[in-house]
C-alpha cells in the first residue's frame, strides 16, 4: 500500500492519474481505525477507481490538551487493515508541519449557526478546526466523492454546508452508523473504555431506540425528560445533552411539525471518555 507523507507528493500523483479518467473517493479519519471507517473505505471504492484514506490527529479540532494527547496513535496497525480490504487504496498520513505549515491554528468559518448547536455549546472552536483540516485535505486530495459517517451528524451537515458556502467540487456522503451486535456505535475512543463502562455503553443506543418510540406518541419535550430520567439511573454514564433536533437547523424542536425530519442526539460520558450517538425519528 502506498502511504504518503508529504502534500506535494499525493497531489502530483492524484493530479497525473485524474488526467487518465481515475476517479477518487475520500476517507477523512484520525486513524484508529475500525469497522465503521472501513465501511466508508468499502462505499467509497464501490463508487470510484482509488479511496483515499487520510490519517491525521488534527490538533485544532481539540478544545482539551489531554484529550488530544490521549487519542489512539495506531499508523501502523491501520495500515495493515486497510490492506485486508483493498489494494486500491492510498494512505495521507502527514505530519502537522505538512498540514499547518508553522501556523497550527484553525481559521474561523461561519457555517450559519449550525456550529453553535449540540456539540458546538460544549467544544469551544471544534468546528473551526474540523472546517479547516476538512478543506485543507479536500483541497490536496481533490476527490470526486467523500464519505463521512453519520454518528458524527453535526459534522457531516457543517462539512456540507462548508461544501456550498466555498462552492468546493466534491461531493458529500453521508453512511449509516455503524455499530457494534449490542448497538453501540463503532467509535476510536471505544479502545479506552474500561470493561464496565464498555458493557454499561450499549445503554446509549437502547435509550436512542427507546426515544425513538416514544416520539411516535409524545411531545420532544416529554421524550427528552423521560431519556434525563433513565440517565440518571445509570451509575457509569453521565448525562452531557440528548436534544431532539431538525436535520437540517439542527435546532432543538420545540413543537414537532409532520413536515420536518428530526433526530436524537446524545453526548456522554463513560468515565472520562466522551460517546456520542444519534437517531432519525421519522
Ligand atoms: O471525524 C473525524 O474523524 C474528524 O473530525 C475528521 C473529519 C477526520 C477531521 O479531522
Amino acid at each position: 500500500m502506498t502511504i504518503f507523507t508529504n502534500k506535494s507528493e499525493i497531489q502530483d500523483y492524484i493530479f497525473k492519474q485524474k488526467a487518465k479518467g481515475t476517479t477518487f473517493g475520500f476517507v477523512p479519519t484520525m486513524g484508529a481505525l475500525h469497522h465503521g471507517h472501513l465501511s466508508l473505505v468499502k462505499k467509497a471504492l464501490q463508487e470510484n477507481n482509488i479511496c483515499v484514506v487520510s490519517i491525521f490527529v488534527n490538533p485544532t479540532q481539540f478544545d482539551n490538551a489531554e484529550d488530544l494527547k490521549k487519542y489512539p496513535r495506531t499508523l501502523k496497525s491501520d495500515v495493515t487493515l486497510l490492506e485486508t480490504v483493498s489494494k486500491n487504496i492510498l494512505v495521507y498520513a502527514p505530519s502537522v508541519e505538512d498540514i499547518y505549515e508553522g501556523h497550527t491554528i484553525a481559521e474561523h468559518f461561519s457555517f450559519d449557526g449550525l456550529e453553535f448547536e449540540m456539540e458546538g455549546r460544549f467544544r469551544q472552536g471544534h468546528f473551526d478546526g474540523v472546517g479547516t483540516i476538512v478543506k485543507r485535505l479536500f483541497e490536496i486530495v481533490t476527490p470526486n466523492n467523500a464519505y463521512f459517517g453519520e454518528k458524527d451528524f453535526q459534522q457531516l451537515v457543517i462539512i456540507k454546508k462548508l461544501v456550498q458556502k466555498h462552492k468546493l467540487p466534491v461531493t458529500v456522503k453521508g453512511c449509516e452508523i455503524y455499530r457494534e451486535a449490542n448497538g453501540l456505535a463503532f467509535s476510536s475512543r471505544n479502545t479506552r473504555l474500561k470493561p464496565d463502562y464498555k458493557k454499561a455503553a450499549p445503554f446509549i443506543f437502547k435509550t436512542l431506540v427507546t426515544a425513538k418510540e416514544k416520539f411516535g406518541t409524545k411531545s420532544a419535550k416529554q421524550v427528552t425528560k423521560w431519556v434525563e430520567k433513565q440517565f440518571a439511573k445509570n451509575k457509569f454514564l453521565e448525562l452531557e445533552y440528548f436534544i431532539i433536533a431538525e436535520v437540517t437547523t439542527l435546532k432543538t424542536v420545540k413543537r414537532k411539525s409532520k413536515s420536518k425530519t428530526y433526530r436524537a442526539f446524545v453526548a456522554a460520558y463513560a468515565d472520562d471518555i466522551r460517546l456520542i450517538d444519534n437517531i432519525a425519528l421519522n
